[in-house]
């Protein structure tokens, strides 16, 4: 029984490992930690943001969500219905209630059909619409993202990449999905253009109750987007809970390194020194301690040995797996 207390989307402990490529001999054991023991839940009309450096593991997560990659160990549900273990014709009738848009709208736009093609096939395929309804359902998708009715008869190339993103959001919402998973959908773009791509992903989910996985490696618009944030780092979540919580007390090292590199308007960090994160992510090597020692000013021997489990960190929700980030402010 679902209520709008029950996640729509939960997430239990999902790993996922790859060999390391140059390492990648006989016998050799190295190991890349993609993701290791995300868990998270999403819930109706709400938007969960996932940030992090380049290489910490939010696609890899994203595309579990989507059953395009099999986990190593962990399980994703999608309402009552374990999906990561689904054969793949079973997956393909619930795909229309989970839709994903990926960051180069280029490449994930058929470039060879116009988009009157692009957003009638999926529609008809899934039965979303009657066949003498589907151009009024273009024109209505066209219209809500913002794109007159004449872009229908348009190659994708002949649009900028902020109208191609508009295309690929309407794509995602010709199927009525419930999830989006949205994989850096503004990082390609102008400032200016991803505002206005943000507030049409607010607008539409006001208007359509839609939730959405949002992955961003700046946290302003992570921040700006989301109703709840979880910091990855190095394959896991190291702090995770409100949006407005989290950035005005963020309590992990790593959260407050992601804050001073990227200063955003209303981020108080008067009384505290910035953390400037230096070196790389990197993510053999790893098997006990916080993965963030190395460049953590706050690591002492015992970082090497620490446990790293969700602690709760102030509000209800606001947990971290350590909390030296607040030290100078005495909290
Ligand atoms: N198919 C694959 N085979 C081997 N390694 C992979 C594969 N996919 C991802 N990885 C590795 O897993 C790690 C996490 O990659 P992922 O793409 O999830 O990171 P990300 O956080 O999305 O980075 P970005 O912000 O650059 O998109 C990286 O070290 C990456 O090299
Ligand atoms: S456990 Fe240690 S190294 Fe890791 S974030 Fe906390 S203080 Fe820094
Ligand atoms: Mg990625």
């Amino acid at each position: 029984m679902q209520n709008e207390h029950t996640p729509i989307l939960t997430v239990r402990e999902l790993s996922r490992n790859y060999p390391e490529p140059e390492k990648n001999r006989l016998f050799s054991r190295a190991m890349n930690h993609a993701v290791q023991r995300v868990s998270f839940e999403l819930y109706r009309g709400e938007t969960l943001g996932i940030v992090g450096e380049s290489g910490c593991g939010k696609s890899t997560v994203a595309r579990m969500v989507m059953g395009l990659e099999k986990p190593d160990a962990g399980s994703v549900f999608f309402h009552d219905t374990r999906i990561d273990q689904l054969p793949e014709r079973s997956l393909r009738s619930l795909r229309p209630r989970f839709q994903m848009v990926f960051q180069d709208s280029g490449s994930s736009l058929n470039g060879r059909k116009r988009v009157v093609d692009i957003l009638r096939e999926p529609m008809l395929y899934h039965r979303i619409v009657a066949k003498d309804k589907v151009d009024a359902r273009i024109d209505a998708l066209l219209d809500m993202v913002g794109l007159s009715p004449s872009a229908k008869l348009r190659y994708p190339h002949e649009f900028s990449g902020g109208q191609r993103q508009r295309i690929c959001i309407a794509k995602a919402l010709s199927l009525d999905p419930e999830l989006i998973i949205l994989d850096e959908p503004v990082s390609a773009l102008d400032v200016s253009v991803q505002a206005q791509i943000l507030n049409l992903l607010r607008d539409l989910q006001e208007k359509l109750g839609v939730s959405y996985l949002f992955i961003g490696h700046g946290l302003g618009a992570v921040h700006y987007i989301s109703h709840r944030i979880a910091v990855m780092y190095r394959g896991r979540i190291v702090e995770t809970g409100d949006s407005q919580e989290l950035f005005r007390h963020p309590v992990h090292p790593y959260t407050r390194a992601l804050l001073d590199a990227a200063p955003l308007a209303d981020y108080d960090a008067r009384n505290r020194e910035r953390i400037v994160l230096r070196g790389e992510i990197g993510h053999t090597d790893w098997t006990e301690g916080c993965a963030f020692r190395r460049r953590c000013p706050y690591a002492t021997s015992q970082c090497a040995h620490a446990s790293c489990t969700m602690t709760a960190a102030g509000r209800p929700g606001h947990l971290s797996v350590c909390m030296a980030g607040t030290q100078e402010r005495g909290e």
